[in-house]
């Protein structure tokens, strides 16, 4: 049998911050607020030319030596983000690129915040067929390009950053396994999270006339809220259900991290302990399909997430798409 298991984890924060009182003198909020509503103190920022897939590169460096896999090893490149470098050539093909290799196949993912997740799960299918033996998986965002800084309730959400996962074959469960995964979408809850430019819609509008305005995220915060806690308490219930275990047999919960107050409501919906539960807003802000790669490597350095620990991780994002995957690490 061939089993998936995470070979080596990466992450990268760019250097500069936007704090809560940053954003005081931009928008009328109060640190107070946003960290009551969101959890968040501050959110890092890309550089000026800082790219996402140079923000992919520096996680997935990490992550490659973390693994002692050489990027020449790869069988596969796997890209999640919103906002891709450019519309062609894809982020992976750039990433591939800049790792200084040639001849692999690589795919960007475009399914927002559960990305990285969507993208594991495919990951581990070409891992437990025995196609491919060392896949890289990456979550990369430079959010503050579409985040409209003049609405406060969203410019205090959303961060940059990146996280990578090598993820390699091994036939001893015991050093790490995938045990279950699900990924769905709710294609009628688009209008909730989206944003519409660029893209061909706009682009076919007669009055064709692409404002700023249409590159910005637009969000129903409320109806997220609900429907992020609903898919996550619902994914929750799944992969007990599908794994027959009990909650005391799951370590952590490393969920896509979009706002504090949603991942409390579901600990307090499901009973599932907070002390177990990721935590990682307080100084990234959502980093989309980033949050979860670089809340589990940034846990792994902590010394919280140790290995032979079984994780749940779970994702809800703009589709609206959701994914969980239950694992060993
Ligand atoms: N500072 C101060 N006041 C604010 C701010 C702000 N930044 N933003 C909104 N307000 C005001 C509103 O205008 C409103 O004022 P009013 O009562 O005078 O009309 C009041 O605060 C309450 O607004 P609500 O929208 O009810 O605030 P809520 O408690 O719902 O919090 C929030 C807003 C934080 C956006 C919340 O809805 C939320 O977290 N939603 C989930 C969104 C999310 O996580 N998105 C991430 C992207 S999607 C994903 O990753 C899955």
């Amino acid at each position: 049998m061939n089993y998936c298991r995470i070979s080596g984890l990466g992450y990268y924060l760019p250097e500069k911050v936007l704090t809560n009182q940053d954003l005081e003198k931009m928008v009328d909020t109060s640190d107070e607020w946003i960290r009551q509503r969101t959890g968040i103190e501050l959110r890092h920022i890309a550089g000026e030319d800082e790219l996402p897939s140079d923000m992919a590169l520096k996680a997935s460096l990490q992550a490659l030596e973390q693994s002692q896999i050489k990027p020449e090893d790869l069988d596969f490149i796997l890209v999640a983000t919103l906002y891709p470098d450019q519309l062609m050539p894809n982020t992976a093909c750039e990433l591939q690129r800049k790792l200084g290799i040639s001849n692999v196949p690589s795919l960007d993912i475009s399914a927002a915040c559960s990305g990285f997740v969507y993208g594991l799960s495919i990951a581990s299918q070409y891992i437990q067929s025995g196609t491919y033996k060392n896949i890289l998986v990456v979550g990369t965002e430079t959010l503050h390009h579409i985040t409209n800084y003049e609405d406060r309730t969203t410019c205090i959400l959303f961060g940059d950053g990146a996280g990578a996962f090598v993820v390699s074959q091994t036939d001893d469960p015991q050093k790490g396994c995938v045990y279950h995964q699900e990924l769905q979408a709710y294609g009628d809850l688009g209008e909730l999270l989206f944003i519409s430019s660029p893209g061909a819609k706009q682009a076919a509008k007669k009055d064709f006339n692409t404002g700023k305005q249409d590159t910005y995220i637009h969000m129903d915060g409320q109806k997220v809220f609900r429907k992020a806690v609903q898919i996550m308490c619902d994914a929750y219930e799944k992969a007990l259900k599908d794994t027959g275990r009990t909650p005391d047999q799951i370590d952590w919960l490393v969920p896509h991290q979009a706002n504090e107050r949603i991942l409390k409501k579901f600990c307090k919906s499901t009973s599932f302990p907070e002390e177990k539960v990721i935590f990682d807003i307080k100084e990234t802000g959502n980093t989309s399909s980033a949050s979860i790669p670089l809340s589990m490597a940034r846990a792994v350095e902590q010394g919280k997430i140790k290995r032979g620990q079984d994780i749940l991780m779970v994702a809800m994002g703009g589709g609206m798409t959701s994914g969980s995957i239950l694992l060993r690490y």
